[in-house]
């Protein structure tokens, strides 16, 4: 029977490194805050408790915890004297704790859940009183070091400010991930001074004062140094992102994914995609994306919390909040925007932007359009330049476009309007009444032609001598053509008042 367990997270630190009006809790971070990726890490601690202690932008804080992790408790230090007093005014705030109690610095994002595990089995196996996560770094410039005693058992930690020479030497480090026992904690942490050269209470120090009173303290080594390197500054976030994308992709290239580019493509660790897609270059992946199998996303693509069915193509787009369905194609250069749901396997294409709409089964929107608040039916075409008029300044109406519906090029529909299943429309047309199913709806007056325009209004320009010169090319033409004596038919069909749509 293991006893009830407590995650204490840090979180009231100010980041001054960072020179941000954000929390450096709250900085991103490939799909979840600094904050967010600890709290994730320590989640599968299985704790009956969460605290976090805040303090530094407490209210960001304490905001961002309601939407990430409601079950976690804040605790508020209001001032900040060190590690050691968070852990303490977080253990003044709950009473009952006794069990284990893991303590995580809220900005050492890549730790990983299984890393805290394993510490905390580690912890209970051995029946320590306090066991450090530590790892053996390239740098430890700026960490607190790890002492052990001749017999390599833990001595004590000490901050590189107050450490020896011989003491800076030390490449071991404290990752800032503990697990105590709660008890013990508590009685340590009420003996803890400031007499250091922070003038702060050392979490660190705990460690120091049970080894001295013969209890026993382990040090748990982590398998990879990458899970605990901290974050103070901007270039140590781009440090960690890099080598965060780098873990996503290899993992995803292990699953079955082929990522085409991984230095340039960037994943989010909340979304998914499944085997045999194919992720081409300057890519970015955010949020509850998910890509299904054999599709085909990027180059140059971000999708944002947008679902992308088995083997659909997005080709050079942004999307939002959007679904493309089975085999359906977006791009290049396309722009989904909230509510966009398309069809199985049907088109957006290129500079086309949608918006709160669904495209039905097999239709598609090939060119240079604007869909905003449209329902369209399966298999229509809606030709080239179209732009779906849904806003009259005030209010936001939908448009709704039947099935087998062929729409001209450069028309608008000014909603709200409807076009029935297999309707056309004519080239130009702007649709302000109801088109019913099957018939033909063409607008604007007959096209008028004023034969010498040019010439005779505007004499001299570059535009009436070309005129000049095609009219009496045509002419010529037209004489040797009576000298031969051919004649042609140069009439146009005269059955369709309007060019339909555009392939
Ligand atoms: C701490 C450790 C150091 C370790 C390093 C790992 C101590 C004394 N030192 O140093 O041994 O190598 O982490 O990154 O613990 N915080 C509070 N309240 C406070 C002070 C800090 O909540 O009063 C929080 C911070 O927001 C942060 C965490 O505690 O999340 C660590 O604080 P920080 O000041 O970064 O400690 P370090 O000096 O890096
Ligand atoms: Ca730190």
């Amino acid at each position: 029977m293991t006893e009830a367990r407590t995650v204490v997270i840090l979180a009231a630190g100010e980041g001054k490194r960072m020179k941000s009006a954000l929390s450096k809790m709250l900085h991103p971070l490939l799909g979840r805050t600094l904050l967010g990726h600890v709290l994730a890490a320590a989640a599968p601690a299985g704790a009956d408790r969460t605290l976090v202690v805040v303090g530094h932008a407490a209210d960001q804080v304490e905001a961002h915890l309601v939407e990430v992790a409601p079950h976690a408790t804040p605790v508020l230090q209001a001032e900040q004297h060190g590690t050691g007093h968070a852990v303490r005014i977080a253990l003044e705030a709950a009473p009952e704790v006794n069990g284990t109690v893991v303590v995580l610095n809220g900005d050492v994002p890549l730790l990983r859940g299984e890393t805290v595990t394993a510490l905390l089995e580690a912890h209970e196996r051995a029946g320590a009183a306090a066991t450090v996560l530590a790892a053996e770094v390239p740098d430890p410039t700026g960490l607190g070091r790890i002492v052990r005693d001749p017999a390599g058992g833990l001595e004590r930690i000490v901050e590189e400010r107050d450490a020896s020479p011989a003491e800076r030497g030390i490449r071991e480090i404290n990752a800032g991930i503990y697990a105590f026992n709660g008890r013990l904690l508590r009685a340590a942490l009420a003996k803890l001074t400031s007499d250091n050269d922070q003038g702060e209470e050392y979490l660190t120090d705990v460690f120091g004062l049970l080894a001295a009173a013969g209890e026993p303290v382990a040090v748990h080594v982590a398998a990879d140094f990458e899970e605990t390197l901290g974050c103070n500054d901007r270039v140590e976030l781009a440090g960690l992102r890099g080598r965060l994308r780098d873990r996503v992709n290899t993992a995803l290239m292990r699953s079955g994914v082929t990522i085409l580019d991984p230095a340039t493509t960037w994943i989010d660790v909340t979304a998914t995609v499944e085997r045999d897609a194919v992720i081409d270059q300057n890519t970015q992946l955010r949020g509850a994306t998910r890509v299904g199998t054999g599709a085909t996303v990027g180059p140059d693509t971000t999708l944002i919390d947008t679902i992308v069915a088995a083997g659909a193509t997005v080709l050079r787009a942004h999307a939002v909040q959007s679904e493309v369905g089975p085999g359906a194609s977006v791009g290049p250069y396309a722009y989904l925007r909230p509510g966009t749901r398309l069809g199985e396997k049907s088109k957006i294409g290129t500079f086309v932007e949608a918006k709160n709409s669904e495209i039905g089964t097999g239709s598609k929107v090939p060119h240079l359009s604007y869909v905003g608040d449209a329902t369209i039916g399966e298999y229509s075409n809606i030709g080239a330049a179209s732009v779906f008029v849904n806003y009259d300044g005030v209010a936001k109406h939908r448009t709704v476009i039947g099935s087998h519906a062929r729409t001209g090029s450069d028309n608008m529909f000014v909603a709200p309007v409807e076009v029935g299943d297999g309707a056309y429309t004519g080239a130009g047309t702007v649709v302000r009444r109801d088109v019913p199913p099957g018939a033909l709806s063409v607008s604007g007056g007959p096209q008028r032609i004023f034969e010498g325009w040019v010439e005779s209004r505007r004499p001299g320009t570059a535009a009436a001598e070309a005129a000049k010169q095609a009219n009496a090319a045509a002419q010529a033409a037209r004489a040797t053509r009576d000298q031969l004596h051919v004649t042609e038919d140069g009439h146009a069909d005269a059955d369709a008042p309007g060019d339909t749509s555009s392939e």
